[in-house]
Parts: C-alpha cells; sequence; structure tokens
C-alpha cells in the first residue's frame, strides 16, 4: 500500500501541503501527555477544511442523548470529551497580508512528528502577496514532565522583503464540539484578564461544571535577542489576544515564545485556578523553552527505554509500531485513575473520548508489559470506582442483589451508549473486565489487589453472570440469551459461545478467588462477605450449577465452536466472495444484509481462544481460526491484531505477518478511510500485541514467562521490552537464536518452547532456534 507520510524509523513526516488530507494529517500529527492532547491544527489562521481539537483528560459533557426511537434503558446522556479552549492560536499577518495555508501561496511545506522526543515541527514558506515571501517553521510540544503546559516555538524569516509583521497572540474558549447533537456550545466563561505578554480564561463546562484555566504568557526574539513590545489587548466573550507589529529585514527572523499552561479543578480548587496558573506560567517561563523540552525529551527516554520494539529489516514495520506506542503514550501516562482510555484518545470527537472494553481486552495487557504496575492497577481502580454505578446501571435493567453490569461506554461509571444491541446486548464487556483483573494479578503478583478490590468487582459480575443465565429445559443446559458478541454484525443471537465462555470463567475464577482469601486471611473474606452481603451457602450452588451446565455449540464434523445458536443455518461462504467494491460491507449493505450474513466484523470465537488459550490445544485453536478467520471482514480496528496473534500461535507466519501489517499501520496508511475522524488508539495496543505475544509468543503461564518466538521472513530481528514482576528484561529475536537480557537484579525463569531457563539479574542468555 502506498503511504501518504513519509517512512522513518523514528519520524513521520508530510511533505507539501494537500488540504485535502489535512484532516488525516491533524489526527496524525497529534501530540498529548495523558493530561491533554491537541490535534495538528495551525497555529496561524487556517481557512481550509479542519476539525480543530484540543481536549483536557477527564474534562466532560453529558450532552443529551439524540435517538430516533426511544427504548426504555437508554441513557439520558452521551458524554463526551470536549473541544476544550485552543491555547495555540499565533495569527500572523505580513503587511495587512494574512499568512494561511489555505489562501497564501505555499512553495514548500514539511510537517514532521518526532516520536523518539515527543514533538510536532512545521517548516514552510508561503508568498502572501508579490516580493512577500516568509519562512516559518514551528515545533510544538506539550510537556510530559508538566503536564500542564503547552509551549511553542514559532519563528518567522523575511525571505525577500523589508516591512512589517503582525502578530495576534490568542486563546479562545467560544469554541465546539463538531458532533454536537444539538448543535450547543459547552463552554461559559467564568473570567478572563489580559495584559499586554499575557492573558488567561477561566471556562466552566455546563452540566458537569469543570473550571478550566488557560494561560499564556510569551516572548519574542529577533535575531536572537529579546525584544520588548507593547501589544494592543483584545478582551471579549471568551477570547483574549494580544496584537502588535514588528519590522523586519530581509533575512531576519523573529521568533515567538508561547507558554501555556492548562489548570482543571479535576486537580486544583477552583478559588485558586488563576493564581496557579499564573504562577505556572511564571515558572515555565523562568525555565525557558529549551530547559523544558529538555526535561520532556528526558521523560520520554525514559518511556522508550522500558516499551520501545526494534525492527531491523523493515523501515515500515518499524515506524508503525512506533507510532502506535507513542500514541498510547500520548493518551495515557497511568498516573491518575480517573483517566482512562477512549478509542480514538485525544485525537478526535468520535467515541467521545469515553471508555470502552478495548481498555481490558486491548490496551491493559500493553502497559502490564511495558510500564510500572501502578499504571495497570490504576486502569482495574477506575472500574473499581465505577462498581456502585454499575450495580446501579444492572438495577436499572431488572437485576438485584448486586449484580453489576458495567456501561459499554463510559466516563464517570454511568452508561452513555445508547443502541440497544450494544447497551444491553454487548455484555460481553463485563467479562473483558474480569480478565483484566486476572491478567493484572498474573503479570505483577498483586494478590493484595485482588482482595482489597478485585474480588468485590468479580462478585458483582458473578452475581450478573448466574442471573443473566437462564436456565433451559428444552437443552437441559443453561443458556444466555438475547446478546451480541464482539462481532456487531450479528445481533440479539442466543447461546454465543465467547458470552457463555466469560460467563462460566468469570464464575470459576471468582470461587477459586473466594477459597483462595478464604484460606488466606478469612478476615478479609469475611469483611467482603458482609460488605458485598455475598452469602456463599445460597448463591454458590447455582454458580457451580451453571459452571457445569452451560450450554456450548459445536460443530460435530469440523469440531469448531459454533458462534451462535444457528450460526451453521447462514450460507457460509468466505469474505474473499464478497466484490472488492462491496468492501467494506458496513459501508455498502444493508444492516439487515450483513445481520443474516455469515461474516464476521472482528474476533468472537477467536477473541475467545485468544483469552483463555491455554485452555486449549493447537489443533483446537487451528481448527477454529482456520474455520473463522475466512469469513471475518476485520472491519473492527481491534480485528486484525488478535488474529495475527492467533496466527502466530498456530505456526502461520505468513497470515500473522499479513495481519500484523494491516493492524500495525491501519492509522498511518489510513485502511479504514476514517484517520479524518481520528486514531484508533486501543487498537494501537493490539499491534503492539501481535508482536509481543503474536511473534514473540509471549504468555504467563503458571506463574512463569513463556515464550515461542518466530520471525517473518521479512525482518532481520526485532527486540521488544517486558515487565514480569518487578522484573524487567528484553527479547530480541533473529531468525537463528532469541537473546534474553534481563535488565533487573532478580534473576528471571522462563520457558522458551517448552524448555525451561534461568537468566541470572543484569545478565543476558542466548538459545539457538
Ligand atoms: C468495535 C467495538 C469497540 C468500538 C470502539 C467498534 O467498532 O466493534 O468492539 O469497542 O469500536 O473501539
Amino acid at each position: 500500500m502506498k503511504s501518504y507520510f513519509k517512512k522513518h524509523e523514528w519520524l513521520v513526516t508530510e511533505e507539501g501541503f494537500n488540504p485535502e488530507m489535512n484532516r488525516e494529517a491533524e489526527s496524525i500529527f497529534s501530540i498529548g501527555n495523558g493530561y491533554m492532547g491537541q490535534r495538528a491544527n495551525f497555529e496561524e489562521q487556517y481557512s481550509g477544511d479542519k476539525l480543530q481539537g484540543s481536549y483536557v483528560a477527564g474534562v466532560y459533557y453529558p450532552d443529551k442523548t439524540r435517538v430516533g426511537w426511544w427504548k426504555n434503558g437508554y441513557p439520558e446522556y452521551f458524554a463526551k470529551v470536549l473541544n476544550a479552549p485552543n491555547w495555540i492560536g499565533i495569527n500572523v499577518s505580513v503587511e495587512g497580508n494574512p499568512v494561511d495555508l489555505h489562501t497564501s501561496e505555499v512553495s514548500s511545506f514539511l510537517r514532521t512528528l518526532n516520536m523518539k522526543e515527543g514533538y510536532l515541527e512545521r517548516s514552510f514558506r508561503v508568498k502572501v502577496a508579490k516580493s512577500k515571501t516568509i519562512e516559518i517553521n514551528t515545533r510544538r510540544f506539550v510537556s510530559m514532565s508538566e503536564p500542564d503546559l503547552g509551549l511553542i516555538r514559532y519563528s518567522v524569516r523575511s525571505v525577500d522583503f523589508e516591512g512589517k509583521i503582525s502578530f495576534k497572540v490568542y486563546l479562545d474558549a467560544d469554541v465546539k464540539n463538531q458532533d454536537t447533537n444539538y448543535g450547543k456550545k459547552f463552554w461559559k466563561e467564568v473570567s478572563r484578564e489580559v495584559k499586554s505578554g499575557s492573558g488567561i480564561i477561566v471556562a466552566r463546562t455546563l452540566k458537569t461544571n469543570f473550571h478550566v484555566a488557560t494561560g499564556m504568557s510569551f516572548d519574542i526574539l529577533k535575531n536572537g535577542n529579546k525584544v520588548s513590545f507593547k501589544a494592543e489587548t483584545e478582551s471579549r466573550d471568551k477570547f483574549v489576544a494580544n496584537s502588535f507589529d514588528l519590522s523586519i529585514k530581509k533575512g531576519e527572523e523573529l521568533v515567538l515564545y508561547k507558554y501555556v499552561s492548562i489548570l482543571s479543578t479535576l486537580n486544583n480548587a477552583k478559588e485558586n485556578l488563576t493564581g496557579d496558573v499564573d504562577l505556572r506560567l511564571k515558572e515555565a517561563k523562568a525555565k525557558g523553552f529549551d530547559k523544558l523540552f529538555d526535561d520532556h525529551v528526558k521523560e520520554w527516554a525514559k518511556i522508550w527505554a522500558t516499551s520501545d520494539v526494534i525492527i531491523e529489516g523493515d523501515v515500515s514495520a518499524q515506524q508503525a509500531v512506533r507510532f502506535n506506542i507513542f500514541h498510547l503514550y500520548q493518551t495515557y501516562t497511568g498516573r491518575d485513575e480517573r483517566l482512562n482510555i477512549g478509542p480514538k484518545g485525544f485525537t478526535g470527537e468520535k467515541y467521545g473520548g469515553s471508555t470502552y472494553w478495548d481498555t481490558e481486552a486491548f490496551v491493559m495487557p500493553f502497559f502490564l508489559k511495558t510500564a510500572d504496575p501502578k499504571v495497570g492497577r490504576n486502569l482495574l481502580l477506575y472500574r473499581y470506582k465505577h462498581l456502585e454505578k454499575s450495580i446501579e446501571n444492572a438495577a436499572k435493567l431488572g437485576f438485584k442483589n448486586g449484580a453489576a453490569l458495567y456501561p459499554m461506554v463510559t466516563m464517570n461509571g454511568e452508561e452513555c451508549h445508547n443502541e440497544w444491541e450494544i447497551t444491553f446486548e454487548e455484555i460481553h464487556r463485563n467479562g473483558a473486565i474480569a480478565f483484566a483483573i486476572y491478567n493484572y494479578v498474573r503479570h505483577t503478583g498483586d494478590k493484595e489487589y485482588m482482595a482489597d478490590y478485585g474480588l468485590e468487582v468479580l462478585i458483582g459480575l458473578a452475581r450478573f453472570w448466574s442471573q443473566r443465565s437462564t436456565f433451559s429445559k428444552n437443552l437441559n443446559k443453561y443458556v444466555i440469551l438475547g446478546v451480541t458478541g464482539p462481532n456487531e454484525y450479528e445481533n440479539n443471537v442466543n447461546n454465543n459461545w465467547y458470552t457463555n465462555t466469560l460467563a462460566v470463567w468469570t464464575l470459576s475464577y471468582t470461587l477459586e478467588n473466594l477459597d483462595i482469601l478464604g484460606k488466606e486471611d478469612n478476615g478479609k473474606l469475611k469483611s467482603l462477605l458482609k460488605k458485598t452481603g455475598l452469602n456463599p451457602e445460597k448463591e454458590r450452588p447455582r454458580w457451580e450449577d451453571i459452571i457445569k451446565n452451560m450450554h456450548f455449540g459445536v460443530e460435530s464434523k469440523l469440531k469448531v465452536f459454533l458462534q451462535q445458536d444457528g450460526f451453521l443455518d447462514k450460507e457460509l461462504v468466505p469474505a474473499s466472495s464478497i466484490p472488492a467494491d462491496e468492501r467494506p460491507i458496513n459501508q455498502h449493505w444493508s444492516w439487515d444484509r450483513i445481520l443474516r450474513s455469515c461474516f464476521i466484523k472482528q474476533g468472537d470465537v477467536l477473541q475467545g481462544l485468544y483469552f483463555f488459550e491455554h485452555q486449549f490445544d493447537t489443533d483446537a485453536i487451528k481448527r477454529n481460526f482456520d474455520y473463522y478467520e475466512p469469513m471475518t471482514v476485520h472491519e473492527s480496528s481491534l480485528s486484525a491484531s488478535i488474529h495475527s496473534i492467533l496466527a502466530s500461535r498456530i505456526g502461520n507466519i505468513r497470515k500473522a505477518y499479513e495481519l500484523y501489517l494491516r493492524t500495525s499501520r491501519l492509522d498511518l496508511d489510513d485502511y479504514n478511510k476514517e484517520v479524518c475522524d481520528g486514531l484508533h488508539i486501543t487498537s494501537m495496543a493490539g499491534s503492539w500485541l501481535a508482536i509481543v505475544e503474536g511473534f514473540g509468543g509471549m504468555r504467563i503461564i503458571n506463574d512463569k514467562v513463556k515464550l515461542m518466538p518466530l520471525i517473518p521472513e521479512e525482518w532481520k530481528s526485532y527486540s521488544f521490552h517486558a515487565r514480569f514482576r518487578g522484573i524487567l528484561f528484553e527479547v530480541k529475536v533473529t531468525s537463528k537464536e532469541t537473546l534474553i537480557r534481563n535488565l533487573s537484579d532478580k534473576k528471571l525463569e522462563l520457558l522458551i518452547g517448552e524448555k525451561e531457563y534461568v537468566v541470572n539479574g543484569k545478565s543476558e542468555f542466548k538459545v539457538r532456534m
């Protein structure tokens, strides 16, 4: 596939300006630091097509639900991370002629994302009028070391004239979401201040009443020397600006440093916001742009030291995996358990920045293996804190006795999704949350988490599965009716194999952990039983009965698990039979045609085999993979990665590689033609997993790391970092050998294939393949 963006190991570059690609580029070049994010909108005025986007993590608005046909149980609102006050604005004009890439004559344009150091750069030349050509170079970053800070270096050089350059440096809180349901604006001004060289706006969100203070301060240098200036100030509702003119001669350069601090009532007291921002700006200016940039780069270096993946011999794959790791850490750093990871992070409005099952199923394993265990723990605590709301949510749907149904889409624990087949039926999300608890504990060994928080969540989930399963006299088995699995191209099906598997597994995992706690800390168990009102004698027998007698459909000749009851009655044809001009089917076919077809949006049975692979032998995985993958259209960004991992597992490295490329370059090559709306942040984690769990074959089995390394023939080598119970290690795979470098002091016991090895602390070890 031809890439629009240039390939490089650490950079993503756009050469030449293409207005029709601008929205895509704005998404690709987004920057963020887990606390805020910014699309790659231009600082200067741009009258062409764009999606303006500045986002502050955790600051959301409950936009009143809009549905055609209301159903009882629908939520009242959809929470949206808001388009927040625009802090990047710097308008420039030359002798009254504005620099505007839409109208000015652009003779060169280069936009670069530096993933190693975490910044966005632009350099371009424009002729704004006859003999009035200027060159602009910008660098922008949002600080990883001081997350409230956004910094811009904006340089203007005269190429061929002597004259006046006018600047307007501004903050604009009069912004709106393009996806607003009723065309409303969500911000109201609280206060504003402006003077020459600085300005602050405090705005609050309607309904949720988050106060956000955005402050700016700036310096100007001419040919390297600070210039004093007297700016004219402008102040109107939700807007402050400084305007001033400076003279310039041919070849001279003016550099503007814009310092911005954004603080909100999420972390600061309302009454102090203005003072706090003011102080932060003074501190930032005292440090200066270069020092702040150095500190920021050092933080990125720390992140890369434990998360980088190096691929030798394939620059396209190398760039892609770094791009994905980069955006994951830009979206979430794990410092704050109130925050989570929206499917599009801070790169667009779609999905509202809300939390989906994507976090537990896809992103959690990435952070468990690359980051401090606190990060995974915070992701779990986020759900723990929403337990009460999940119990209320289940109660609204008619469940009782502390049964918890986590929302499909949420910001604060309340359900936001409003399509019945998803809201009420995609209950498999509950299973992903249970799986994440298990995954966290097996990676970190943090049993305390299980005792103090995890088990309480599991009890709520187990109670839900117990009530959601009903007994069929006809089958003499328990059944789960009317669900939608991860494959959203089937709705309201009975006995979705994946959902039934999760239900049974959650029930038995909960019982197992209740028993363990009973043995290890009976006092804690007692208080947990009291807190949850769980009476094991009353509830346990039903749970055990469901575990023993759940219905699972199996196709007896091929011995594959049935995605759902009745699946075999469909016309079973491969996805390759769909004409190319009808793909993706979700953009070409009516919904009923999709539902009647056998085509699978994303892994369903196979998603289950990925989670619980250790319970199945290779033949079973292969049979199911060979049966379902050909019918899968991979129209969810989450699909290819799981299939790639399973393809590696069954030794089908060609397929694994093909699917890996698709998942890893999904956004860079815009496979789904929707990058203009934002990036697929959660699926990015899947592409990393396709290397580590796929090609590297990393598993945690019986409290040990296991590797089953393979290497695509296109690669000379690849290496990745991973963590396991306080041990950080690096794995490098070539076609001849696997090298394990233990970077910690503790010894690492692991399996490579079926053989056991010990790698002592701070040492390395090679195994010939
Ligand atoms: C997928 C869901 C996913 C959502 C957000 C949908 O297209 O089918 O599984 O949770 O996107 O990524």
